[in-house]
């Protein structure tokens, strides 16, 4: 009798064991469930001093990308790498003789067989003077953005993917356009813009073991610089590229990222402030949503996902958040006063759309000190209702994507601030 009663307390406990292993995430998606929580003010310095004036403000800045670096994004390397660019190819007959294509091979070391990554830039052939430019990464390689079977293919991993032409963790002609349609490159060009692309994979393989292959281990022995970091710095070494470049104006610069990019794009553009331009499209967790607002994807959700794209000390913020000495508005507001476009979708709730309003919004008072109107938004504007003041907002129909409508308002976001005096 007594064997019997262990044996079934035994079964019960492994039974309770498996269900709590593989219980699953589940996310809030209710607004009345997400509790109160205290946002920290951008504009108090850790010891209490507040934040009236611009000078001011340069210490604070300087306070928050050092929070950022040491509890969530990891430190970049201080030292600027001695980059070399090799010109590999140039097409001036690019859309019917609309944009010059160019490739370029961005060498992270002298030598030739170090680490790298391939560049490609579309510049309209049509313009009077350096145009500014747009820099996006993409997902799947140079090749994917667009179906033009001149663009070289990346010989990169990538993750398998037999329907978008990856086998073997390896692309294959297959693979050429599928991520065209979120590259509306010819519209771009047209509007007078250069586009600026290149695979993030280049950078660090998206994969939890990716570290190695990554570029990280040539200039930093540190464990703390992370993907997310080093997609980031890849923003900056595309920007040293075309300030030596004569036909671009390298002050009118303007980064964009898609989701895990868009918060790469985010963490560069508050890290460089050569960039004039940063935009965010559904970047959703550790990216411009607040990440005290329970709503969608959590801190502990993304660094268990993803434990390779931020450092180990954000790790361990996964059960108290509120105790993380900054939150995502203050990302936001490393970029002011330069103008910032935040972008939504609608059926987009785990990147918690309006948690990505509120962030814009409490980012709006540093742009206000420093004399900008910040973001004119006292509610969160309707569907296709962008606002345009200096930091941008738009929440447009449909899911986790970046579309032709995304794009449309960041160039008239652009056009308004790059607008030539
Ligand atoms: C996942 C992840 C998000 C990320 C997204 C993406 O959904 O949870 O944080 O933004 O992938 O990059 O597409």
């Amino acid at each position: 009798m007594k064997s019997l009663w262990l044996l079934l307390t035994l079964l019960s406990l492994l039974t309770v064991n498996a269900l709590a292993q593989s219980s699953a995430f589940v996310p809030n998606y209710d607004e009345a469930k997400i509790g109160t929580y205290t946002l920290p003010d951008p504009l108090t310095m850790q010891d209490g001093t507040k934040v009236t004036t611009a000078p001011q403000w340069r210490k604070r800045r300087a306070e928050l990308l050092q929070l950022f670096a040491t509890h969530v994004y990891g430190h970049t390397p201080a030292t600027k790498p001695v980059v070399r660019f090799e010109e590999k190819l140039r097409d001036a007959k690019s859309f019917g003789g609309l944009a010059t294509r160019r490739e370029i091979t961005v060498h992270f070391t002298p030598k030739s067989d170090g680490p790298k990554m391939h560049l490609m830039l579309y510049v309209p052939n049509k313009k009077t003077g350096r145009v500014p430019a747009f820099i996006a990464m993409n997902y799947n390689g140079n090749h994917a953005v667009h179906s033009d079977p001149t663009i070289t293919m990346s010989t990169a991993w990538m993750r398998e993917n037999k329907d978008n032409g990856i086998v073997n963790n390896r692309a294959t002609e297959k693979s050429r356009g599928v991520e065209a349609r979120r590259w509306p490159i010819e519209m771009i060009v047209q509007r007078g813009y250069a586009v600026a692309t290149f695979y993030y994979g280049d950078l660090f393989p998206d994969h939890k073991d990716g570290l190695p292959d990554s570029i990280i281990p040539h200039f930093t022995k540190a464990e703390d610089w992370n993907a997310i970091g080093a997609w980031a710095w890849g923003f900056s070494r595309v920007l040293d590229y075309l300030e030596r470049d004569k036909n671009i104006d390298a002050k009118r610069v303007a980064i964009v990222g898609h989701s895990r990019h868009g918060k790469a794009a985010l963490w560069a553009g508050a890290q460089d402030e050569r960039f004039a331009m940063v935009v965010s499209n559904d970047s959703g967790e550790s990216g411009a949503a607040l990440a005290r607002r329970n709503f969608g994807e959590t801190v502990a959700r993304i660094n268990t996902s993803f434990p390779h794209w931020f450092n180990a000390k954000y790790k361990t913020y996964n059960d108290r958040v509120s105790e993380l000495p900054i939150d995502q508005h203050e990302l936001l507001a490393l970029i002011a006063p330069r103008p910032l476009y935040v972008a939504s979708a609608v059926e987009d709730q785990w990147a918690d759309p309006h948690g990505e309003f509120l962030a814009a919004q409490a980012a709006s008072p540093v742009y206000q000190m420093l004399g900008t109107d910040g973001l004119k938004a006292v509610e969160m504007p309707g569907i296709h209702q962008p606002v345009m003041s200096t930091i941008g907002y738009h929440i447009r129909a449909g899911g986790h994507d970046l579309t032709q409508y995304d794009w449309e308002q960041f160039l008239n976001f652009a056009d308004r601030h790059f607008r030539r005096k």
